[in-house]
């Protein structure tokens, strides 16, 4: 049984690893936070695109964005709150700040 389980968690491990490119958007999908933000334009939230075009130039932005993803908070983009995502791990912070950051300018999807 555990040798069974530790054969799933390597599969899992390979299979994030050569996942198509536009995995993390699904994730955002299934995460809900496509709720509140689209890629190209801003919705409640600031579009992916303005969030990736802000941070372009700080080495810790990712970081700084998997915290605020999960935590949520408010001020940055105006007076409207992003409520905490309890249902983010912290390796999907990860992965959702890492693919917001990577969303180019003109990129609609
Ligand atoms: C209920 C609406 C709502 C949901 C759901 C939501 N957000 Fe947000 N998000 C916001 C708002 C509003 C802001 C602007 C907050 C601010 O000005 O500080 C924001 C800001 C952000 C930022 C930029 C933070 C900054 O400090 O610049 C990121 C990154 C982000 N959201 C990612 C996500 C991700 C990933 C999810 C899904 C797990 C998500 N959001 C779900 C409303 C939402």
């Amino acid at each position: 049984m555990r040798i069974a389980l530790q054969c799933l968690a390597v599969v899992g491990l390979l299979g994030a690893a050569s996942a198509p490119v536009h995995a993390d958007q699904d994730l955002a999908v299934k995460k809900n936070c496509s709720a509140c933000h689209f890629v190209d334009k801003r919705k409640y939230g600031p579009s992916f695109q303005q969030i990736a075009a802000k941070y372009a130039d700080q080495k810790d932005a990712a970081d700084k964005l998997a915290v605020k993803i999960r935590k949520g908070g408010t001020g940055v983009w105006g007076q409207d709150v992003m409520p905490p995502q309890p249902q983010v791990t912290v390796a999907e912070s990860k992965a959702l700040a890492k693919y917001i950051l990577s969303v180019k300018p003109g990129e609609a999807k």
